[in-house]
Formats: structure tokens, sequence, C-alpha cells
């Protein structure tokens, strides 16, 4: 008896690693970023959800996380804690503490600065039309999403509202 020849085989992680490169667009060695984005109770309450989160997929962002919650006063007020000395926060806070919302993880390259882009400025009668506070919100308070403004603050929201074991690994 004789041995026949081992097909040459590849193994699971080198597949998935060919598959990595040849669906990644763009410069294959640019670090991936994460960031949160609320799709708030408004956005929620207006059945808004799949326009907003379908603005973001289309961009080419990925979901890392995804969950439909309220949250209670003291998560808003952790959540939002730098406004906490403006006339606005309490307002905010029972707003945003209205309703249930929907919290998302975002990744892809430059994913902070994408997505504040595709959301648009705070005030919607400075929102450019094209991005969602601009074709969808008319007052400051009720502007639909939330995302984090800078890497850092990213990095520290998305503990707030994700344990490790809430990021599922996509697989492209
Ligand atoms: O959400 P964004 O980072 O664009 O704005 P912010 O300055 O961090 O404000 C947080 C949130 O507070 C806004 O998204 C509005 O919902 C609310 N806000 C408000 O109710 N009244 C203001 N004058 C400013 C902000
Ligand atoms: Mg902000």
């Amino acid at each position: 008896m004789f041995a026949a020849p081992r097909a040459k085989s590849v193994t699971a992680p080198t597949a998935v690693r060919l598959r990595v490169n040849i669906f990644r667009r763009g410069n294959v060695n640019m670090p991936k970023e994460r960031t949160l984005v609320l799709i708030k109770p408004d956005a929620v309450q207006r059945g808004l959800i799949g326009e907003v989160l379908s603005r973001f997929e289309r961009k080419g962002l990925t979901l890392a996380a995804m969950k439909l919650m309220r949250l209670d006063r003291e998560l808003a007020c952790r959540h939002y804690a730098a406004h906490a000395d403006k006339d606005f926060f309490e307002p905010l806070i029972a707003f945003i503490t209205s309703g249930p919302l929907v919290a998302v993880a975002l990744e892809g390259e430059n994913a902070v600065a994408l997505v504040r882009k595709i959301m648009g400025a705070t005030d919607p009668m400075e929102a450019a039309p094209g991005t969602i506070r601009g074709d969808f919100c008319e007052r400051m308070r009720y502007n639909l999403v939330h995302g984090s403004d800078c890497p850092l603050s990213a990095a520290e929201e998305l503990r707030l509202f994700f344990n490790e074991c809430d990021y599922v690994v996509s697989g492209h």
C-alpha cells in the first residue's frame, strides 16, 4: 500500500485571511476604528431605525454590536456628563430616557469622523441636505442620532454601552 499524495490544503484561518484581503477596500493597512451611534428615542418612535442604519451601512461602515434598550437616568447622565453644566442638560436627559433607543457600535476606517459627517450638524438648521439630521429633523434636541465626537470619547462611550462579549466578529 502506498499513501496517496496529500492534497494541498488551505487551513481555515488562512482562508479567512484571504477573504479579508480580497474584499477590503482602500489601504489594507489602514486601522479600523469603532464609534458609538445612538439611534435616539425620536428616531425609534418615528420608525427611522432602518433608514438611519442603512445610511451608515451604504457608506461601508459595519455593525460590530447592537442593542435595543431604554436608558436609565444614571447611564444617560454618565453618557452626557460633558454637558452637565449646560442649560439643556435636564431636558436632554428627560428626552434620551423617554423611550427605547438603539445603541450601535460601528466599525470602519475613520469611523468616528465618517459617522459625524453622515449625521450632519447638531443644529438641524445648519445640517446639510443629504445628512440624517439635514433630511429628517427640524429641532435641535430631537436630532435623531448621536455619534461620538472623537476617538477618545468613542472608546469611553463604547465602554458604557457594550462589554467585550457583545462584539461579533464579522469575518469581512
Ligand atoms: O450630538 P452632538 O454631538 O452633535 O451635539 P452636542 O453638542 O454634544 O449635544 C448633545 C445633544 O444635546 C444634541 O445632540 C441635542 O440632542 C442636545 N442639545 C440640546 O438639546 N440643546 C442644545 N442647545 C444643544 C444640544
Ligand atoms: Mg456630542
